[in-house]
């Protein structure tokens, strides 16, 4: 089957979240199972010179976007069996960043009817186009527009891939002829219609042949209002094509035996590495160079849904704990300016990191003790699949991805691989978290456990790529 993945971000060329780990490997790992996949993404300035010099240019066209001609190039290049291509436009995307711009819908819009423009310069037309998230969302919706004057193009099949609702492309209505060039009739049918305004992401939920969230408990809780942002209507309605299907990690970059960000390697077999991880990053972070206290880490955005209002009020009990605490990331001012006005009063005992860092990211798993991902709602995170691989043990709340992929340690038969609550309340956190500090300090083997638990989990792409698969095959017959 020949597969064309859309997506507005993807590692290594262009990353600002999880979006863009799965882009940059799902595609190979579809691929690997025999199928032609290329995957498309704007060509961003932001991509690094050592790309750019490895893509062919293939063309240009003008796209016709309401009553504008606007210019599309298109490159490609080969890596890892997959086909990349690029789509460039000066105007759009040789910015600063990859999103947060005031035409962002309009930006977004270009991109994705250049995707539909441009399918016959990317050699035979693909069996099955799958979209992701908010700026590829116009792309089932332009080849559906297309349908009359292009009937060659009928026979494509559309999955639309859900990695965060919170974020729709919501624009105003006058923005659907004029920006997206668009006929009012998909307003006034309801396709794009949301309380008056034009939301792209709801289009995409009703047009495409199948609508994936990337957990299975993610695909359940949105159909609930309290995770659905005001698309559980348009998502109840289309339930009988929603499925869920649980994100992979690419299991050889994150390695902790090969690794080569790590300053020693260690695997279940030879856990000795882990404790010079811990020791570097005491040292690296200005932490008391303890080897038996626990490090707690946090590596996110600093964000409301990740639940850090939780993490704030409880913050001094937790402290009140025998452990360490650690914080990368960057967002909200307000979570940022509360763990920098800690630091001062626990010295040698909290350490913060203001920013991204992938290689601090990368000693942070490897070197820490436990994760804490106390969220309000999760799609699937991938961080607290990343810290398991590298025996970091994860303290999460029972939502999306992570209730998919965290079990809870059972006393009593030693079963789990982390630490989870239910509710969404500072104290069934904390009770948590002190029942992990607990173990750390006094049943060593049953913690022992948990890390070997977390890191002999298969969290590679081959149980997930077999899904898209079936959904595949199932939406063309
Ligand atoms: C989004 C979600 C995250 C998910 C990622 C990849 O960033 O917030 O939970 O892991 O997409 O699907």
């Amino acid at each position: 089957m020949r597969i064309l993945f859309a997506a507005s971000e993807a590692v290594p060329f262009c990353k600002t979240g999880g979006l863009a780990d799965v882009a940059g490997s799902l595609p190979q790992a579809l691929a690997k199972t025999g199928d032609e996949v290329a995957v498309v993404l704007p060509l961003y300035q932001t991509v690094a010179e050592r790309w750019k010099e490895q893509m062919e240019f293939v063309c240009h066209i003008d796209v016709p976007l309401g009553w504008r001609r606007i210019y599309a190039g298109l490159f490609r290049m080969e890596r890892q069996g997959v086909t990349w291509f690029f789509v460039d436009n000066e105007q759009y995307f040789k910015r600063d960043g990859l999103y947060g711009h005031y035409d962002d819908g309009e930006r977004f819009g270009f991109f994705s009817r250049a995707v539909v423009s441009l399918l016959p310069s990317m050699g035979a037309l693909p069996d099955v186009i799958h979209c992701n998230d908010w700026q590829t969302a116009l792309i089932p919706i332009y080849l559906k527009d297309e349908y009359d004057r292009w009937p060659e193009i009928r026979g494509i099949k559309t999955v639309f891939t859900v990695h965060n609702i919170e974020y729709q492309g919501r624009y105003g209505k006058e923005t659907l002829e004029d920006l997206f060039g668009l006929d009012p009739g998909w307003m006034t049918d309801g396709t794009l219609d949301f309380a008056g305004d034009v939301n792209l992401l709801k289009g995409a939920l009703m047009v495409s042949d199948a609508i994936t969230a990337v957990s299975p408990t993610y695909a359940q809780e949105l159909r609930d209002p309290y995770y659905a942002h005001g698309l559980e209507g348009a998502l109840n309605l289309n339930a009988w094509k929603l499925h869920g299907v649980l994100n992979g990690i690419d299991m050889e970059r994150y390695n902790p035996a090969t690794d080569p960000k790590l300053h020693s390697h260690f695997s279940v077999k030879r856990m000795e590495g882990k404790g010079r991880c811990k020791e570097e990053l005491q040292q690296r972070l200005h932490l008391n160079v303890e080897a038996d206290t626990p490090i707690i880490a946090i590596v996110s955005r600093l964000v409301s849904h990740k639940g850090l209002d939780l993490v704030c009020s409880a913050f001094d009990e937790i402290m009140g704990l025998h452990c360490q605490f650690v914080v990368l990331g960057s967002g909200d001012a307000s979570y940022e300016e509360f763990f920098e006005s800690k630091l001062g009063w626990l010295p040698g005992r909290m350490a913060l990191y203001r920013g991204y860092n992938e290689d601090l990211a990368t000693a942070i798993y490897a070197g820490a003790d436990l994760l804490l991902m106390p969220s309000k709602s999760e799609p699937c995170g991938l961080a607290q699949m990343i810290a398991m691989r590298y025996g970091t043990v994860p303290i999460v709340r029972e939502t999306g991805g992570l209730k998919d992929t965290v079990h809870p340690y059972e006393a009593w038969c030693g079963a789990g691989n982390g630490f989870t609550f239910a509710n969404y309340n500072a104290g069934d956190m904390v009770y948590v978290i002190r029942q992990a500090v607990d173990l750390y300090h006094n049943n060593r083997d049953a913690f022992k456990l948990l890390q070997y638990h977390g890191m002999t989990e298969d969290f590679s792409w081959d149980k997930s790529a077999g899904e898209y698969n079936r959904i595949y095959q199932m939406i063309r017959s």
